[in-house]
Parts: C-alpha cells; sequence; structure tokens
C-alpha cells in the first residue's frame, strides 16, 4: 500500500474557509466562478469532464490570470466499454420522437470512452495545480505518487467505504464523500446495471460516520449542502470540508444555462431523483417531463447515453424548455441563494461561526 501522498495531505492548508466549490462538469464551474471562491477563502475548482485537454488547459491558464490562489481541477476516470450495444438501439429507438419534436438528431455513440484522461494528466504533470480530485473511479497508485511528488494534492470521490478503502490503499491524499443527496453524477467507481439508480446510495451523515472509522484520510463531505449549519454538522462529523455544487449553481458567475438556475427555485420543480435518463449512469436532477418518461428504462450506458442525447438537450435549452434539459441539482435545491460566490462563500462561512458558537 502506497502512503506517500497521504501522510503530507491537508486540505485545509488551501483554504481560509472550509468550503469546497464542486466541480461541474457542463458549464457552471467556470474559471470565473472558481476564481472568485478561491479569492474568497474557499476552493474554487475547474471541471475536465467533456472537454478537450486543450479546453481544460485554457481554463487553468484562465484562473491563474485571475486569482494567486489555489484550486482545483477535477477528472472523469476511463469508463469500462462494457455497455451493452443491443441496449442503446433499443434505448436510441425510443427517444426517436423527442428528436423529432426539438427538431434535431440523436448523438453518435461510438466515440471514446475515457475522456481523454490519459492527455489530461500529461498536461497537469507538465504544468501541476494545486489539487486534482477524480471521480467515477480510482486512479493507479503511479498516478497519485506522480502528483504527490510533484506537490498537487490529490482527491478521489467515494461514495461507499469499500470506495473510500480503495481511495487509501491506492495512496489518495483525500476522500470525497459522496452522500446520495448530491447533485449530477454519483461518483460510484462502478455502475452496477443491475441496481436501480442510487439504490445503493448512503446519506452523507451516515456515509461520513462510516468512513471515519474505516480510513484514515482526510474527508471531505459533499451532497445537500446548502447552509453554514449543516457545513458545521459535517465538521462535527469528522470531515475536514465541505464541497457544495448547487449552491454554487445558481451564482452569477456561474456558467450554467439560465434556465437551469432559474429551476432551481422554480416551484415548477418539486423535487429531485437519481437517473440514468440523460447520461446512462446515476445523476440527480429536478424531476422534469424527459427524466419522467425514460428515467424508468434508461440502460446503464455511459457516456453512450450522455453523446446520444447531447444534442436533444442542447435542442431544449435553445427552445427555451427546461423539460427535456438535464437539470442537475442536489436535494437542497429549494436552499439556494443568489448571491454572487465570494458573498455566498464569506455567508457560508459566517452561518459556520455562528452554528458552532451556538453548540458550545
Ligand atoms: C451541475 C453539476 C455538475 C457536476 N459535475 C461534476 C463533475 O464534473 N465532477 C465531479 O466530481 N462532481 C460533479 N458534480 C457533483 C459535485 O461534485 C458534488 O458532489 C455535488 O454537487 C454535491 O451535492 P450538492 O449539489 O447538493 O451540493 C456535479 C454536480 C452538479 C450539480
Amino acid at each position: 500500500m502506497s502512503t506517500s501522498s497521504s501522510s503530507v495531505f491537508e486540505p485545509t492548508a488551501l483554504l481560509t474557509h472550509p468550503v469546497i466549490q464542486a466541480p461541474m462538469a457542463g458549464g457552471a464551474s467556470c474559471p470565473g466562478l472558481a476564481a472568485a471562491v478561491s479569492e474568497a477563502g474557499g476552493l474554487g475548482f475547474l471541471a475536465a469532464g467533456y472537454k478537450t485537454p486543450e479546453a481544460m488547459y485554457e481554463e487553468v491558464r484562465q484562473v491563474r490570470r485571475l486569482t494567486g490562489r489555489p484550486f482545483g481541477v477535477n477528472l472523469f476516470m476511463p469508463q469500462p466499454g462494457t455497455a451493452d450495444p443491443a441496449a442503446i438501439d433499443v434505448y436510441r429507438e425510443r427517444l426517436a420522437d423527442e428528436a423529432t419534436r426539438y427538431g434535431t438528431q440523436l448523438g453518435e455513440t461510438g466515440g471514446t470512452t475515457d475522456d481523454a484522461y490519459e492527455a489530461k494528466l500529461a498536461i497537469l504533470y507538465d504544468d501541476p495545480v494545486p489539487m486534482v480530485s477524480f471521480t467515477f473511479g480510482c486512479p493507479a497508485g503511479e498516478v497519485l505518487e506522480r502528483f504527490a511528488r510533484l506537490g498537487t494534492r490529490t482527491v478521489v470521490t467515494a461514495t461507499s467505504v469499500a470506495e473510500a478503502r480503495a481511495a487509501q490503499e491506492a495512496g489518495a491524499g483525500a476522500v470525497c464523500l459522496q452522500g446520495v443527496e448530491a447533485g449530477g453524477h454519483q461518483g460510484t467507481h462502478r455502475d452496477d446495471p443491475r441496481d436501480e439508480p442510487g439504490s445503493a446510495g448512503v446519506g452523507l451523515l451516515t456515509l461520513i460516520a462510516q468512513v471515519r472509522e474505516a480510513v484514515r484520510l482526510p474527508l471531505i463531505a459533499s451532497g445537500g449542502l446548502m447552509r453554514g449549519g449543516q457545513i458545521a454538522a459535517v465538521l462535527a462529523a469528522g470531515a475536514v470540508a465541505a464541497q457544495l455544487g448547487t449552491a454554487f449553481l445558481v451564482t452569477p458567475e456561474s456558467g450554467a444555462h439560465p434556465l437551469h438556475k432559474r429551476a432551481m427555485t422554480d416551484p415548477l420543480f418539486t423535487r429531485t431523483e437519481l437517473t440514468r435518463a440523460f447520461s446512462g449512469r446515476p445523476a440527480r436532477g429536478l424531476v422534469n417531463r424527459f427524466l419522467r418518461e425514460h428515467g424508468p428504462y434508461a440502460p446503464a450506458a455511459y457516456p453512450q447515453v450522455h453523446q446520444l442525447t447531447a444534442g436533444l438537450r442542447r435542442a431544449a435549452a435553445e427552445a427555451g424548455d427546461p423539460q427535456a434539459m438535464a437539470l442537475w441539482a442536489g436535494q437542497g435545491h429549494r436552499l439556494a441563494r443568489e448571491l454572487p460566490a465570494g458573498e455566498l462563500v464569506e455567508t457560508l462561512a459566517a452561518e459556520l461561526t455562528a452554528a458552532r458558537e451556538a453548540l458550545s
């Protein structure tokens, strides 16, 4: 077992406040958002997922132009090419009417499934950033060790005790625990097609308690956190910092689509669900027409279903129709506040202090 990076890792060294802005692939966590959060004493994150290596690197350079403070970059782990082609074909047929409805084509699914992982690693080895986190799996020990040697802190996302143990075994610097409440994709290391989406998911406070007793790495807590009082709770339970996605998605700096931002507090959308409908991997979003109609039979085929529905989702957004967009949101979405990102960090920090004082 490698311990080279775990012993030197302390994520709070990068933070004034224990608040991390979650990486959000698809546009929300743009350089402007990441820089604003880091400037305010939190830790901003870029999401490399779905981007070309060059686009990822351009965003890294943009953040560096905007702030001298630390920030992170998040990578998607390559996915096994095990998706059932017949199941993808059946789903394609079932979505044909949606393509007609939005006057578009369904996407081709023959592309790669590795999200240019190796090329992105090569850039981050060449020109290191303060923190790199991984989702959808655990990198090889050599990768984590190399980052540790370069002075880059590493974080592996986990949704269970077994995944957190695997991260520790591989030599990760920290674990980002993602509760079932979390918005967007569950970072589960392997999506089991036999599972109902999210059926194995554990609530954040339970997950922290379980992992705290099994793993000695620093824990970052994420999922449903919208207020400083909740951050106080996860710190009391054993986390060193909190990672918030939905709370930052609605800020003016976030690059999320305006319809996505508006939907968070729109009374039209009353609840969230975990679904494979948009991407082929369980992800939590606001329940809209597309999720309701196609979620029940969407196959476990990521990223093929993502590729299949990309044009549809774009066409729906262009038509101003949130009912076929992937409205990723955590369970706390109705608590979203439209504050500038820096002000949100400060507000969360003040609420955290107040909660701690109330407890002591
Ligand atoms: C729109 C959106 C996109 C996301 N994209 C990513 C991503 O690219 N990588 C990642 O590790 N997590 C991603 N997540 C999950 C977050 O890291 C985090 O676990 C989640 O936002 C926490 O739950 P919350 O949204 O309730 O705060 C995303 C979440 C959202 C809402």
